[in-house]
């Protein structure tokens, strides 16, 4: 038993004077790598997400804790048996035992860290201003509806898949879903929350640094729930605020002869019926907004980044790209036209 020991404690010695201990190091630092990013709830730009993120950590070495000491207890166990196989502790002494870390101890732990949730959940009900703009957005197969309204946007209007938010300035979100249950969420700013059909979620946001955050549909709602994303652009608030004027008028007229024919097109294809663009006869509401499309980052609901050449392909092959939504393939265009519609809609800035 012994010799057995010794041979374990000698190759453990020897594996950790060659390499584990680089390998270990290297794993350790790719697996805090992999907290920081666009759409990692433990790399925090808000007060939301921040609270959030707290508590994960105190969750994470607790448990980190409470393993160390199961395994401390267990590998007690092990050697000691080994040692005194003759001889079992008390009927008393086991009681006991079991009484402080079957059920006291995690009794307290558990008690502890729902007192943490609770208080948690308690500091994001309201934020510490009041708010002055409110985003609505509602879910759809497979796509995001966003409207501004409120004080600061002094009328209301929509656009679509991209939210943008003043830095340092809470911001009220109403979530609604015009058809299955689907999830809001942006790991950087919040936890998620449900879009629920025939109901309006209400939470709020705030952004305390100016960056892109990546989000998605955390609830599965059908084919294209995995292709179902967002991007939220927080802007230092003088810059916000000339976006927020500028996206609220409706779209520039085109003023080259290949954007008008692209306009045209555009119009006599029948997009109009899905999609608006303000200050043209394209009123429809099924689809997302396209007045300012040239401006947003991505296309498709955050999928593909936003280029004539994506929007081409887009246009003729949405079915290929995301198969089932509601975006027909428009296969019929010559590539003239196709790159002509591509064009317009990326000049919609
Ligand atoms: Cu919408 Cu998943």
């Amino acid at each position: 038993m012994k010799d057995t020991r010794a041979m374990v404690v000698r190759s453990l010695q020897s594996a950790l004077g060659s390499g584990v201990r680089p390998i270990c190091t290297a794993g350790t630092a790719l697996l805090l790598a992999a907290c920081k990013g666009v759409q990692s709830s433990l790399d925090p730009a808000g007060p939301r997400a921040e609270r959030i993120a707290d508590l994960w950590w105190v969750m994470f070495w607790l448990s980190m804790a409470v393993w160390a000491l199961v395994s401390l207890l267990l590998a007690y166990a092990y050697l000691r048996a080994r040692r005194r196989s003759g001889n079992p502790p008390s009927d008393r002494s086991l009681i006991q035992f079991v009484l402080w870390f079957g059920a006291i101890l995690p009794a307290v732990v558990l008690a502890g860290l729902t007192v943490l949730d609770v208080m948690t959940t308690k500091a994001l009900l309201r934020p510490a201003r009041p708010t002055k703009l409110t985003i609505e957005v509602t879910g759809l197969q497979w796509w995001w509806r966003v409207q501004y309204s409120g004080a600061e946007a002094n009328r209301t209007f929509r656009a679509a898949n991209e939210i943008r938010v003043p830095v340092g300035r809470p911001v009220e979100m109403r979530l609604k879903s015009a058809d299955v249950i689907h999830s809001f969420w942006a790991p950087a700013l919040s936890g998620k929350l449900d879009m629920i059909p025939g109901k309006t979620n209400r939470f709020w946001i705030e952004a305390t640094k100016p960056g892109i955050y990546r989000g998605q549909c955390a609830e599965y709602c059908g084919a294209e729930h995995a292709l179902m994303a967002f991007y939220v652009v927080a802007m230092e608030p003088e810059a916000f605020e000339v976006w927020l004027e500028k996206e609220a008028q409706p779209a520039l007229e085109p003023a080259l002869p290949r954007l008008k024919r692209g306009k045209a097109l555009f119009l006599a294809s029948g997009c109009g019926a899905c999609h608006t663009v303000r200050g043209t006869p394209a009123e429809g509401l099924n689809g997302p907004d396209l007045t300012h499309i040239g401006s947003r980052m991505s296309i498709g609901a955050g999928i593909l980044p936003n280029t004539q050449a994506t929007l081409a392909g887009w246009i003729a092959s949405a079915q290929h790209i995301k198969p089932e939504s509601r975006m027909p393939s428009f296969d019929v265009f010559e590539g003239e036209d196709l790159r002509a519609i591509a064009a317009y809609l990326e000049s919609l800035k």
